[in-house]
């Protein structure tokens, strides 16, 4: 059985590890390869985002195991404070569950009640299943990023997505 709920600091050495066999899988599924925040940078990062009001940072777990993150946080620009960035990440032996959507599900409510009205996200060209999970819960391609961020020495493309929470 899959429950959602908001992460705690304890939950710190948990999500350190999914980040290290995602960022492992050779995909190049997410930006971060080789330097995750640390157990203790982690449980601080969590922590913080519990108190703040414009972050929020959701898990999944299975029989009681946390095998799923999401991580929202508002743009803190005046001009753009009803727009939050999204990132996500399920466990491989996870996936095609229903997991990634339900947390989008959650982040939405998250964003609701928080006054946000757009969700967006940068997902790599070649990241075909974050493609189609986005796509197929109303995500839309809002633009390209040539050579957007850094890794292995050079720049890498990334496109651009938004839901519009309504
Ligand atoms: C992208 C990612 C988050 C998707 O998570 P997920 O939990 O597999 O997503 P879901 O199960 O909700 O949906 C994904 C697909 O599984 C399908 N699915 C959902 N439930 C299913 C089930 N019971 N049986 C089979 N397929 C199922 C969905 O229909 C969807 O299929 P489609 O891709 O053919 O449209 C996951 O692959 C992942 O963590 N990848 C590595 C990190 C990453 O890329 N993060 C995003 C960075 S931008």
């Amino acid at each position: 059985m899959i429950t959602v709920r908001r992460s705690g600091a304890s939950d710190a050495p948990a999500l350190v590890a999914l980040a290290e066999q995602v960022a492992r899988e050779g995909g190049g599924w997410i930006l971060t390869t080789d330097s995750w925040r640390s157990v203790g940078e982690e449980r601080r990062y969590l922590r913080a985002a519990r108190r703040h009001p414009d972050a929020c940072v959701l898990v999944a777990e299975v029989d009681g195991q946390v095998v799923a993150r999401l991580s929202l946080a508002r743009d803190p620009h005046p001009a753009s404070r009803h727009v939050a960035d999204l990132g996500v990440m399920v466990a491989e032996h996870h996936r095609h569950q229903g997991i990634g959507t339900r947390l989008l599900e959650e982040a939405v409510e998250w964003a609701r009640s928080a006054g946000i009205s757009k969700l967006e996200l940068h997902v790599f060209p070649w990241n075909e299943p974050a493609l189609r999970l986005y796509e197929s819960f109303g995500f839309e391609r809002e633009g390209y990023r040539k050579e957007h961020y850094a890794r292995d020495g050079g720049y890498i493309d990334a496109i651009l997505m938004a839901y519009r929470v309504t």
